[in-house]
């Protein structure tokens, strides 16, 4: 398995609305933290993450989380 490409080692935290999200697994993507298609041709897909209701979030940055798409801290160990 590849490894993905580090975007920023601090999670990306924010106040989403609810809705349907797809974070960026691979790290490639110029719309951090979210997908943008640039994975093809590599062995990574985004990960799909429904949110009910409005709340503030940590999307993992370094994409090495453990607990993706939520940053667990991984970052501090790269
Ligand atoms: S662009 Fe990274 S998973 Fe789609």
């Amino acid at each position: 398995m590849n490894q993905p490409k580090i975007a920023q080692k601090v999670p990306y935290v924010m106040d989403i609305e609810p809705g349907t999200y797809f974070w960026c697994a691979c790290g490639e993507s110029k719309k951090q933290p979210y997908c943008d298609g640039s994975h093809k041709g590599t062995d990574f897909r985004p990960v799909k993450e429904t949110v009910e209701k409005k709340k503030r979030v940590a999307w993992c940055g370094c994409k090495h989380s453990q607990k993706a798409p939520f940053c667990d801290g991984s970052h501090s160990k790269l």
